[in-house]
């Protein structure tokens, strides 16, 4: 482990990024830290008995890797918010869905056995492992967001924790998850690649719960609103349908010339057939 004077900014872009270790450093946190550093291509800082306060003002990052397990992310514009991968709301409505209910958005969007999906807003792949249990072990998930923190914790997740969450080891292999802007990923796609398109941007107006996962990420999420460019695109790469989430009321199913599902609910799916005759039996 190395003393360091400076941090430096890895893919992450804007971001300075470093790791460390838990305060009870333990010979498998070394391990994991170093393992942390090369995954995030970031440098290891000790820790000591510094607090993450301390270790932010020393070394001028703005996001610490703590190598726990499960990986934490802190924010330096956030710290009490810490990110790092784990299931959240997913469980129960997966547990729902083995349990023979239908999880709204699989209902609205129609998503059957065997369909390939393109989360284009991945985010901490909540709706990505609902998406991967609906369409079953013949179909696949396929995964954008604009922050590569965000996706490279996923991928960190997949590959060296998946033993915290047996049950969904089979989801969390389905799911192909890649940093990049949305456009872009859509523009290199071909037509009709996938069934379904689908996004959840940041709602314009967020919802008044503070403590929400999604507000623990607003530090590292693209809070840009949804581009016709995007909408365009998607509608260009989905065979079957494009499915918006948003507030009922933020104007954003408007500006689509989408009808929302639950015109009074907190939020609301719209879907843009690709053929309006469309009926899946
Ligand atoms: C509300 S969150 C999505 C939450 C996600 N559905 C889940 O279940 O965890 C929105 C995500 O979209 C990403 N995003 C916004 N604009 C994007 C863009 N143009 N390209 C790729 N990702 C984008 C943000 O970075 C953020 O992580």
């Amino acid at each position: 482990m190395f003393d360091i004077a400076s941090v430096h900014r890895n893919e992450s872009g804007a971001l300075r990024v470093c790791c460390t270790t838990p305060v009870n450093v333990t010979s498998v946190a070394r391990i994991r830290v170093r393992r942390a550093a090369e995954w995030f291509t970031c440098d290891v800082v000790r820790r000591g008995k510094d607090s993450l306060e301390t270790l932010f003002r020393k070394t001028g990052a703005d996001a610490i890797v703590v190598a726990d397990e499960p990986l934490r992310v802190v924010l330096r514009a956030n710290p009490k918010q810490p990110v790092w991968f784990h299931p959240g709301m997913a469980l129960p409505r997966i547990a729902a869905m083995r349990g023979g209910q239908r999880d709204r958005l699989v209902r609205v969007a129609r998503i059957g056995r065997g369909d390939v999906v393109l989360d284009a807003t991945f985010g901490l792949a909540v709706d990505s492992l609902v998406l991967a249990a609906a369409v079953g072990d013949t179909g696949r998930v396929l995964a954008c967001d604009s922050s590569w923190l965000l996706v490279r914790l996923f991928q960190y997740a997949q590959r060296y924790e998946g033993h915290l969450y047996p049950s969904l080891q089979p989801l969390l292999a389905r799911i192909e998850a890649h940093c990049g802007d949305h456009v872009a990923v859509l523009q290199q796609m071909s037509d009709n690649a996938v069934d379904v398109v689908y996004f959840d941007p940041m709602f314009r107006h967020p919802l008044h719960n503070p403590s929400s996962d999604l507000e623990s990420v607003r530090g590292l999420a693209n809070p840009a609103p949804l581009a016709h460019d995007a909408w365009r695109e998607a509608l260009r790469v989905a065979r079957r349908a494009v499915v918006l989430k948003e507030r009922p009321d933020s104007g954003e199913f408007e500006r689509f010339h989408l009808h929302p599902d639950k015109p009074r609910a907190k939020f609301a799916y719209g879907v843009a057939w690709k053929e309006t005759a469309y009926e899946r039996t």
